[in-house]
């Protein structure tokens, strides 16, 4: 039997790039709603990281595997057929992998190369390597199947490369390479595929998926924590991808038609939900930490669903950009209402073209100004209730936010009495936030629209405003608010992968503007980012 497939990793690589673009896409939101706070933005420093160490699967395995003994390898062509001189490195791959993307992204080197190459120099250690291996899984048993290293061999590697950097360069440095690298965990895949749908035994001692996917979560989280424990901070954990659509489980489970396997699918789900809340709660619980959920598994099926739209964000392929919402995406429709809440009057818009207090509630564009440019429609999108909008406005799309905007009818209207508060505590009252977000986007759907696009709660205890009103003597963030984000963030996140499952050709996406935001409170001296990854991380 063989437990994993090359044509797996050609097929995932080949993806990468529509999730680059969407967090390029992703630190824009972030830093214009900077802006809009009033925070200087610096970009983008790249340099800042000194390193980036990998660990995981195939999937960032830049040839661990050549150097010791099992039948996962990829050291022959057509591997490495794009790779500069063609030489097939190991990499799972035609060409680069995830990990060489994300270290050229972080300004690092071109290449992480394999922790198990002898060749390397003190350079390639201090900048980082990984220590990933093909057909690893955060069940040890998923490794075992194909003779290579486990999470935990890979973590005793990592001891040994702390040793090593200390003797080079001395512990100071290395505690500060260490403490300020970026990390990337890639793991999951072979532990549904390999080991729970194709092992007996696995499923019988585990009883059911939802059991197994808790285990699961239950070793990625020891994992991270021992990687924070050696002092780690920025730890980046990436999904598990749509198991069921991957090659080999499409030509072994798939049927006559190589359709995706349902239940595959449903565990990687399953999996998915529980990693980010798990992720959420540690980065509460751990000080300093910075762990970032890395979606793979949306773009990765929108793409496999529609495979001519390959590149969901080229310019050009959209035709339209509507957006709904609160201020952060209102350009300018409360200017036509009875409202207290108006941005036309400067310093709004004082960075605009023109110097035009449009009603945006920020000094320049607004993130929806910057998605519909970087779609490639417009340079802006307007304000529905503008009179004197043209039909070619129209057809490229309108903004319909409204400045205090919320999920909730009520908080449109801000008139929320004491006694209606009363009611709710703050676990029913983000479930109904939640029940009337999916209402809204459901109602989108059933009017038409399949690609929505669903920005989470912001850490609302750290607007100025709310430390300001409730932040006490020092204008602390307010735990409690903080916290309400995050349980409505923790519900919202499976309900729209709920819904993607549920109604068919949708693609709900959740984009988390919590975690990067946080960590740019919290690090205002670090805010220069030009990427999601690095903001996240940094
Ligand atoms: C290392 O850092 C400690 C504490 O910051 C400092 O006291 C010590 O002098 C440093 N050692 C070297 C060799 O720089
Ligand atoms: C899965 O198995 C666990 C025990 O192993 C059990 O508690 C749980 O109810 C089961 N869940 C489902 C959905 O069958
Ligand atoms: C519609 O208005 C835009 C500016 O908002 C202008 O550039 C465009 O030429 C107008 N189109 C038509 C058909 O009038
Ligand atoms: C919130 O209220 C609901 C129903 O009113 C109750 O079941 C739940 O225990 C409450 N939660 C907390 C944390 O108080």
């Amino acid at each position: 039997m063989k437990y994993f497939m090359g044509n797996d990793e050609l097929f995932i690589i080949s993806y990468y790039k529509k999730i680059i673009n969407t967090i390029v896409i992703y630190s824009m939101i972030i830093a214009t709603f900077m802006q809009i706070h009033g925070h200087a933005i610096e970009f983008p420093e790249k340099g800042k990281v000194p390193a980036f160490i990998v660990f995981g699967d195939s999937i960032v395995d830049p040839g661990n595997n050549n150097y010791i003994e099992t039948v996962g390898r990829a050291d022959f062509p057509p591997y490495g057929r794009d790779f500069p001189g063609g030489v097939a490195t190991g990499r799972y791959s035609n060409g680069k992998i995830p990990s060489d993307f994300f270290a050229e992204e972080l300004g690092i080197k071109e290449f992480v190369p394999p922790y198990l190459d002898p060749k390397l120099n003190i350079n390639d250690l201090v900048t980082g390597v990984s220590f990933a291996f093909g057909a690893a899984g955060y069940d040890p048993d998923s490794a075992k199947l194909a003779n290579v290293m486990t999470l935990q061999d890979q973590l005793n590697l990592f001891r040994g490369y702390i040793k090593k950097l200390k003797d080079a360069v001395g512990e100071n440095t290395t505690s500060t390479i260490i403490s300020q690298s970026v990390y990337l965990v890639c793991a999951g895949s072979n532990d549904i595929t390999n080991t729970y749908f194709s092992l007996p035994f696995a499923r019988l001692h585990y009883k059911n998926v939802s059991a197994y996917t808790g285990v699961m979560v239950n070793w990625a989280s020891s994992f991270v924590q021992e990687l924070y424990a050696l002092g780690a901070r920025r730890i980046g954990v990436i999904s598990a991808p749509p198991c069921g659509c991957l090659p080999s489980q499409r030509t072994l489970h798939g049927g006559l038609f190589r359709s995706c396997v349902k239940e595959e699918n449903e565990a990687s789900i399953l999996f998915n939900n529980k990693l980010f809340i798990e992720l959420n709660s540690l980065n509460q619980k751990l000080v300093g930490s910075r762990f970032v959920y890395l979606d793979i598994y949306n773009p990765l099926l929108d793409l496999i669903n529609n495979p001519s739209q390959s590149e969901f964000l080229q310019k050009g392929k959209v035709p339209a950009a509507l957006v709904f919402g609160d201020s952060i995406v209102d350009p300018g429709n409360n200017n036509y209402i009875k409202t207290i809440g108006r941005a036309d009057f400067p310093p709004y818009g004082r960075d605009f073209p023109g110097g035009v207090a449009t009603g945006r509630f920020g000094n320049g564009k607004i993130p929806s100004d910057f998605f519909a440019e970087e779609l490639g429609i417009k340079d802006f999108v307007p304000p529905y209730l503008d009179p004197t909008l043209n039909i070619s406005d129209l057809l490229t799309g309108v903004s319909f936010a409204s400045g205090a905007a919320g999920y909730d009818p009520k908080s449109a209207k801000l008139a929320v009495s004491l006694f209606e508060r009363l009611r709710y505590n703050v676990s029913t009252y983000t479930g109904m936030m939640v029940n009337w977000a999916s209402s809204f986007v459901q109602e989108l759907y059933e009017l038409g629209a399949r690609r929505i696009g669903v920005i989470s709660a912001p850490p609302c205890g750290c607007f100025p405003s709310q430390r300001t009103l409730h932040g006490g003597l020092f204008r602390s963030c307010v735990k409690d608010e903080n916290e309400a984000a995050i349980i409505f963030n923790n519900k919202l996140f499976p309900e729209l992968n709920s819904l993607n499952q549920k109604l068919a050709g949708s693609r709900f996406v959740y984009l988390d503007i919590y975690n990067p935001l946080l960590n740019l409170i919290n690090n205002p001296s670090q805010s220069g980012t030009h990427s999601a990854l690095f903001s996240s991380l940094q």
